[in-house]
Formats: C-alpha cells, structure tokens, sequence
C-alpha cells in the first residue's frame, strides 16, 4: 500500500487565515485547500472592498472564475467552508473588526499570509501600508491560542539588489519602524519627491517593501512558528486545477499577450538570461508543503522558489516558445504578425519603440480620429511602453538563486504528496507548458473558445502575409531613395 499525504493531514481540522485570496495566488490555493484536502475546517478569507463592489459582492464573484470548475464538478461548494473576513491591509490591523478579531485569534491555526500590491509602481506611502499590515497581522499571530503555522508569501526579487540570493534574511533597505514613521509624518507630495532617494539601487517600491517586511519577519515573527516562501515570477497554472489558468495581464503574461496579438514588438531583456517563470499551481503547492514542514522544524526557513538549476529557461527562448505556440492557438483578438525580438541593449530597444509602438499609435490614432471615433492607442501604447521599462530591470539582470531548502522540502515529502502536491521544476517541458501558456490565455483572458481557432489561424496568415508584403515594400522604397541619392553623387 502506498503512503498517504502528510500534508493533507497536516491540514485535517486547521482552520487558515488566508490573505490575498481574492489574488491570483490565492484562489489556487483555495481551490486546492477544497479539493485535496477535503477535512480541512475553515478558511477565512481577508477581502476588502473594491471597484464599487463590496467585500460580499467581491466573495461570491471569487468562486465563478473557470480555476473553480473543478470543484463544483465534484459537488464541493467553496462556500461550505470558506468564510468572508471584511478587512483592508492599508487600514491598521488589517481593518479587522473586534468580532473579526476575536473570532480570528480563537480559531486560526495556520495563516496564510499573501496580500499585496503587486505594482511596480505604487507609491512609498501605499507600499509600506502592506510593511504595516504585515507587523500588525504579526501582533495578531502572536496572541492566536492555537496557531500552528504562518506563511508569508514574499517574492524572489525581494533582495534583488544583491546577485546571489541565499535562502536567509538579508539587512533591509530601511528598518521597519523607520519607514512607517516616515510615511506618517512626510506628506504625500514629499514622500514622492525623496523616493528615489530611500530607494537607491533599489528598482522599485514593491521590491523595497517586501524586503522591509522580510526583516519584520525575522525580528517580530522570531517567537513565531513562521516560515517565508519567496516565488520567482509567477504565470499560469502547469496543471491545476486545468493547465493555462490566469487570472491577469500582469508583466510578462501581458508582454506574451501583446507579443501573440503582435501589439509588442520591443522587450528590453537580456536574451540569455534566464527568466525566473514559475507556476502558480506549484507555487501554491510550495506554499502548503512549506506550512506542513514548518511544524517539524526548529527555525524559520526560507524557500526561494524559482526554477531548477537543470532546466531553466531564457527570456530569448520563452519568447520563442510563445511565438511557435501563438501558430498552434492564435486568438481571434490578433492585431498584426509575431514581429517580436528580445533586445539587450536600450537604446536600440528605445529606438524600436519609439517606431514600432510610439509611432504605430499616432497613426491608428490618427486614423480613428478620421473615422469619427474615440483614440486609445496612444494611451494604451504609453501604458505598455511603462511597464516594459518596469520590466527591464528584471529581464536585464541575471541573479544565482539558492534554492537549497526548495530542494529538501520536495525530498522530504512522501510519495503520495510528490503526486498530489507537486511542485518539481525540474520535470518542467517549457515547450508543452508554452502550448498551454498560450491556449490558457485565449481562453481565460480573451475569452475565446477552442471552435474559433480555424478562423483565427486564416486571419494569422493574411496578416503575416501583409506583414511581409509591407515590409517588402518598406525596404523597396529605402533602396529606391539609396539608389537616388547614391545617383546624385556618383
Ligand atoms: N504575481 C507574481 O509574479 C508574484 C511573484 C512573486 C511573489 N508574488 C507574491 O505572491 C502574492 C500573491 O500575489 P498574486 O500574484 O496573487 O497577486 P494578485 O493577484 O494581485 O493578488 C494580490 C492579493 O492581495 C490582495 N490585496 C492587495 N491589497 C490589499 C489590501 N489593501 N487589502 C486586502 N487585500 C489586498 C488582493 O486583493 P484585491 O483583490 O482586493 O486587490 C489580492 O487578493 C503576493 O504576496 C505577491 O507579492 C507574486
């Protein structure tokens, strides 16, 4: 007889406090938490209110995204035993009333801590909020009478200023109480100017914060049984609870969208460096397996989880990956030819898209403004232009992750939750994962179905047709002009 999940019993009875589960990340992990490990109690779930709906509008919506199918196929109704926790992380604890609280700290045993701001963008102020939300949560583990385990979520990047990133607590940019204080007293217009300056070699304020937050892990979380999960970039699920799930145009999935519907044309990366790409169904399951190791150990432990040393992936020949799966499973939405390319140094990259997008969309513009109807290229293009220089530093440099911890974690579990809670990287076909990548995409995120494929494919090929056809009369013309002014001389 083979051995059963030692995680699925880790969770029998638990009841989590799980923030962020309105996320990407986090209704993989509900969803999971549902369907494998079926004798769990309770999840609460922290959601704030947003975009004119309310926490309980928000809550019902979560459970009809497609990541959800699964279930209801097996007749498990999420809303058996996932519980709404009104609450906001840029409110002071949490925004969590008395009830909420009292409630919270009776019945958590394990915390699942994820929410955050994923902009790169944000402003210091709203960034440190979530370095506030993370001390506070923290105070309020410390008093749960029955707390087992609690999980920060972090990101990879979080020490990104240094090349080699171990699996261990690095100093912060700023002392945790420093930052908030500032917050408090600078003013919104102040604290926007001297930015750059608190941010240094750091790229942006996300990074920054998490980095801040990591130090309150390790100097209030001390006492507690707490253990941090740093994923790389996390895109589509590889497997569940369906291969290609997504949620969200965030960074790279938006650049792969753009570049399939042949809107991007420029990504200033270093194509040889290695994208850090990871599943969000695996991330989840690092995430669980992380809480279930955690009881058995002694200190915090970190787990950079990024992709394996033997089976990595560059940003060059992701994008290729993309570009031959786009052929496979074109969306309907496609704009223009893949016309693409991976470009490591700026200033060529600047110029490419200064040309290829800046240009492009005065002249759509321009046509629509002629047509009578409402312009959106430019906006659109200056939107994607900002987070593809977002992107750069990310796609630039290249770091050496330890992954040491990752590594016994999954040696350490049985073969039960190697199956059911699987998260090897190393095992990873990037060309299938690609296939999935794309197809998941034009169905979750354009809402394409799978019966309008042919068409799109006739569309792909006039369009690669015109593609050439132009660009065979562009460089016509230029010979031509050449010719002319070599004619004028000679
Ligand atoms: N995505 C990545 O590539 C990546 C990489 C490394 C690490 N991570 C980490 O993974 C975790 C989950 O990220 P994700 O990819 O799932 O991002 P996501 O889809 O943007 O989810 C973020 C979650 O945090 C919640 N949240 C944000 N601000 C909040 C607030 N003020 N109050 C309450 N809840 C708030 C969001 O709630 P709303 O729905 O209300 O916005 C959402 O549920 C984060 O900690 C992130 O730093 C992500």
């Amino acid at each position: 007889m083979g051995s059963s999940s030692q995680i699925k019993e880790f969770f029998k009875n638990q009841t989590v406090f799980l923030t962020g589960g309105s996320g990407f990340l986090g209704k993989i992990l509900i969803e999971k938490l549902l369907r494998e490990c079926e004798d769990i109690k309770k999840i609460y779930v922290l959601i704030r209110p947003k975009k004119e709906k309310t926490p309980e509008q928000r809550f019902q919506d979560l459970f009809s995204y497609p990541c959800f199918d699964l279930l209801k196929s097996k007749h498990i109704n999420p809303l058996q035993k996932v519980s709404l926790v009104h609450g906001d992380c840029n409110e002071p604890f949490l925004g969590l009333t008395e009830q909420d609280v009292a409630i919270l700290l009776k019945e958590t045993t394990c915390v699942i801590h994820a929410a955050a701001n994923v902009k790169f963008d944000q402003p210091l102020k709203e960034a440190a909020y979530y370095v506030r939300a993370t001390r506070d949560l923290l105070e309020l583990a410390k008093k749960m009478l029955n707390l087992r385990v609690f999980v920060f979520v972090s990101t990879a990047f979080s020490n990104c200023v240094h090349s080699h990133i171990t699996e261990q607590f690095y100093e912060p940019p700023m002392k945790p109480e420093k930052l908030l204080q500032l917050v408090d007293i600078l003013d919104d217009d102040t604290l926007q100017a001297i930015t750059p300056q608190f941010l240094n070699t750091w790229p942006n304020t996300y990074v920054y914060t998490k980095s801040i937050s990591e130090n309150l892990i390790k100097t209030i979380g001390a006492d507690l049984p707490i253990t941090i999960v740093r994923p790389a970039i996390v895109i589509s699920t590889i497997a569940e609870p369906m291969p290609g799930w997504i949620d969200n145009f965030y960074g790279v999935v938006g650049i792969s969208a753009g570049a399939a519907l042949g809107v991007i044309r420029s990504m200033n990366a270093n194509p040889n460096s290695r994208a850090q790409l990871v599943p969000v169904d695996y991330v989840s399951n690092c995430v669980l397996a992380a809480a279930w190791k955690r009881e058995n150990s002694v200190t915090t432990t970190i787990y950079n989880f990024v992709g394996h040393e033997n089976n990595q992936i560059t940003w060059g020949q992701y994008m290729k990956v993309i570009e031959q799966q786009g052929w496979k499973v074109p969306s309907e939405k496609v704009l223009w030819y893949f016309w693409f390319k991976v470009r490591k140094n700026r200033l060529w990259h600047k110029f490419c898209v200064f040309f290829l997008h800046t240009v492009t969309a005065y002249m759509v513009d321009f046509v629509l403004l002629c047509l009578r109807r409402p312009t959106l290229a430019v906006e659109k293009y200056r939107r994607l232009n900002t987070t593809l220089d977002l992107l750069a530093y990310f796609g630039m440099k290249s770091w050496k992750f330890d992954d040491r911890n990752v590594m016994e974690l999954w040696n350490d579990m049985n073969d039960a939750d190697k199956i059911q809670f699987c998260f090897n990287m190393e095992n990873i076909d990037f060309i299938d994962y690609g296939y999935h990548l794309v197809r998941g995409a034009r169905s979750y995120l354009f809402n394409e179905s799978l019966d309008t494929i042919p068409k799109a494919e006739r569309r792909l090929r006039v369009l690669c047709v015109a593609h050439y056809t132009l660009l065979g009369v562009f460089w016509y013309i230029l010979f031509k002009f050449i010719m002319f002014f070599v004619s004028l001389f000679f």
